[in-house]
């Protein structure tokens, strides 16, 4: 038995240093975490419970809906709708902001999320997550009328909250409010989330990368320089040897570096040019950046800081290079020299 402190507590307790807090946040935290619970509960059961294939839809992105995308949105929105913490919500699978159902109280915040990341590995069994954004909604609450699109349109700098779960071997919940990142482990007994991993911090060096190394010829030069340096090894300019490693899932790549370091890379490609990336940035990019940052890393387009790009569109894709700083530098010196 695990008798550290529980998630519940941590909340609690971090409240309590906010003059003022209201426990709105709290509260809309704690309902986050009951839906993540819930999916994860899915997730486990699987073929058990006739959640794996197809949902034979489509979203907003183009993508095939699995019927797990389908039930974990559901479950968001129905987790959060309710308690009056929220102005809107919005998510990879919903074309629309949703708008908080009449005769529900309205709040302040605005809940962003990819419901199940990583999903296409859902059918073999490999982990999958959620992620999820907090933002302030501008304006007064009161005011009738739908919320807005352009309310969620503000750079990542702007979250007050980010948080990832993990569906592995355990489920675990990472966070941050913008003082460091912590993680949870889920007693699935108990059904609470324990401090497990303290002040995560990812090392500034690395001798790993992950890359869908597939799309090598449709890559920019300096991306490709980058990776073809790292294939080298010790002999190349490097002078070290280096593993790769690609789950596709972006929260398994992440909590990956987060644990012992190395950088993620979706970068900008040719035949991703149009659509401006492959992740998205309100609920992929944004709140990983977020973490990541909280964590000493660093994320970047390649060009510039993900966290300050003002969004134009609430399904915006962005080209991804995060994790350890000393490697998204160079990368980005990279792309500055070949500018
Ligand atoms: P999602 O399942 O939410 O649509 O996200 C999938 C993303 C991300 O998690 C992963 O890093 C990437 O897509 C995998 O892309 P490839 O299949 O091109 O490798
Ligand atoms: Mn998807
Ligand atoms: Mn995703
Ligand atoms: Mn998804």
């Amino acid at each position: 038995m695990h008798l550290g402190t529980t998630l519940t507590q941590f909340l609690i307790e971090e409240q309590r240093r906010v003059q003022g807090a209201t426990g709105d946040f709290t509260g809309l935290l704690n309902d986050v975490v009951t839906a993540i619970k819930m999916i994860s509960n899915g997730v486990n059961h699987g073929g058990l419970l006739g959640v794996l294939g197809a949902a034979g839809s489509e979203n907003v992105q183009g993508e095939e809906q699995k019927k797990m995308d389908v039930i974990s949105n559901e479950i968001f929105l129905k987790r959060n709708e309710w308690a009056g913490h929220l102005a809107a919500m919005a998510s990879e699978e919903m074309d629309e902001p949703y708008q908080i159902p009449p005769g529900n109280p309205r709040g302040k915040y605005l809940l962003l999320f990819d419901p199940l990341d990583g999903s296409s590995n859902m059918d073999v069994n490999v982990s999958v997550g959620s992620i999820f954004s907090i933002l302030r909604c501008p304006g007064d609450k009161n005011v009738d009328g739908p919320t807005p699109v352009e309310a969620f349109l503000q750079p990542g700098v702007k979250q007050v909250c980010a948080g990832y779960a993990i569906y592995g071997p355990s489920t675990m919940l990472v966070l941050t409010t913008g003082h460091g990142v912590n993680g949870f482990t889920l007693d699935p007994n108990v059904g609470e989330f324990v401090l497990t991993h303290e002040n995560m911090r990812i090392p500034e060096d690395t001798k790993e990368f992950a890359i869908n190394m597939s799309n090598y010829r449709f890559w920019e030069a300096p991306v490709r320089r980058y990776v073809d340096e790292c294939i080298q090894g010790k002999e190349g300019p490097r002078g070290k040897d280096f593993n790769m490693r690609w789950v596709a899932s972006m929260v398994a790549e992440v909590h990956r570096i987060l644990t012992r370091g190395g950088v993620f890379m979706y970068p900008m490609d040719s035949k991703l040019k149009e659509k401006g990336g492959k992740l998205r940035l309100m609920y992929e990019a944004n709140p990983m950046s977020f973490i990541v940052e909280q964590a000493g890393g660093a994320s970047s387009t390649g060009h510039s800081r993900i966290l300050e790009i003002q969004p134009t569109h609430i399904h915006q894709r962005v080209p991804v290079i995060l994790g350890s700083k000393n490697e998204v530098e160079r990368i980005v010196a990279y792309h500055k020299e070949a500018a």
